[in-house]
């Protein structure tokens, strides 16, 4: 290979290499989806999660306490939804305490759990894995 071949070689490889960079640090992480699902509403149901520890006992995208179940889905899950979060909120039950919230705590609450619900799935969706290393449709 003569030494301008190279030459060309390594320009274009550093020419594109320029180029992919200078897309990935801008363009590329320009949008942020999060940053437009979360409204304000939904940042002061964030702020009242951490006041009220909820984390100690429920799980976020699998990650918290144990004593009550992965709320990350609540909002979607079969024959769950936003009434049926706001019962548990409104009363507590035997095992769950009642925070005596008021009525827009539980609003803003509800609509965390909602933008909790939109950005992650928990528990991590198990998928089997064919011999050669791709995924399998089901
Ligand atoms: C002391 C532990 C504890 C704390 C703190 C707590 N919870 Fe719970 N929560 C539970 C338990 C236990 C259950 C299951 C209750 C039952 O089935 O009787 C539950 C159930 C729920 C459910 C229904 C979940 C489902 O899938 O059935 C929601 C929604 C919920 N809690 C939201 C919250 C929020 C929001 C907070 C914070 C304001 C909170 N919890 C604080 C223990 C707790």
């Amino acid at each position: 290979m003569s030494s301008i071949t190279k030459k060309a070689i390594m320009a274009t490889l550093f020419l594109s290499f320029i180029i992919y960079t200078s897309f990935v640090y801008t363009t590329g992480t320009a949008n942020d989806a999060g940053e437009n699902m979360i409204t304000e509403q939904s940042k002061n149901g964030k702020l009242l999660f951490q006041k009220y520890n909820c984390v100690a006992c429920h799980q976020l995208y699998g990650l918290g306490g144990y004593m009550g179940p992965d709320i990350t889905n609540v909002i979607s899950g079969k024959g769950k939804g936003p009434g049926y979060a706001k019962a548990f909120l409104k009363s507590g039950t035997q095992r769950m305490p009642d925070f005596h919230l008021s009525d827009n705590e539980i609003e803003e609450l509800v609509a965390y759990l909602t933008y909790v619900d939109k950005t992650g799935v928990s528990p991590v969706k198990r998928f089997k894995i064919n011999y050669n290393g791709t995924v399998a449709q089901n």
